[in-house]
């Protein structure tokens, strides 16, 4: 059995393999969000929110798990909204006390969210639901900052 920082290593392995192949971004993109749910069990919907600085919006981009309405977020508005006002990842391992909250299924129980910074501009950010209660530890949020630095070099 491999733990856990075994599977992010193999994980993040995987995923500069899918930053290198000859793929489009957006293809590229998906097949990360698709290795983060497949091998981490409790990441349940895994995607890419892309950012307008001008508007102050974010738009769903290319995500893996179930279709949701959030497809365009004001900056400030929900998690996600929140980590791109701050600049700063958001953890918030119990969804029902949090009040700046969008819901997208009624089984998500826990969000994460670590916005892309490059050369000081908000790029855009990628958002994790979970259906467990307070699953991520700060292995996850080193594991998915390296997994972001790898998708900065692609945007
Ligand atoms: N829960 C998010 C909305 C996006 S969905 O999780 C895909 C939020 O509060 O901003």
């Amino acid at each position: 059995m491999l733990d856990k920082t075994q599977k992010f290593n193999l994980i993040i392995n995987n995923i500069m393999r899918i930053a290198k192949s000859a793929s489009t971004r957006n293809e590229k993109l998906t097949k990360i969000c698709q290795s983060l749910k497949e091998h981490v069990p409790y990441y349940d919907w895994v995607g890419f929110y892309i950012a307008d600085e001008s508007e102050k919006e974010l738009t769903l981009g290319p995500f893996a798990g179930e279709p949701t309405e959030h497809i365009k977020i004001p900056f400030g508005k929900g998690v996600c909204g929140q980590a791109v006002a701050k600049k700063e990842t958001v953890v918030v391992q119990d969804v029902s006390s949090e009040t700046n909250y969008l819901s997208c299924s009624p089984m998500v129980r826990s969000e994460m969210v670590v916005p892309i910074i490059k050369n000081d501009k908000v790029m855009g950010e990628l958002d994790i639901d979970s259906h467990t209660h307070a699953p991520f530890t700060d292995e996850d949020k080193k594991f998915l900052e390296d997994v972001i630095n790898i998708v900065t070099q692609l945007l």
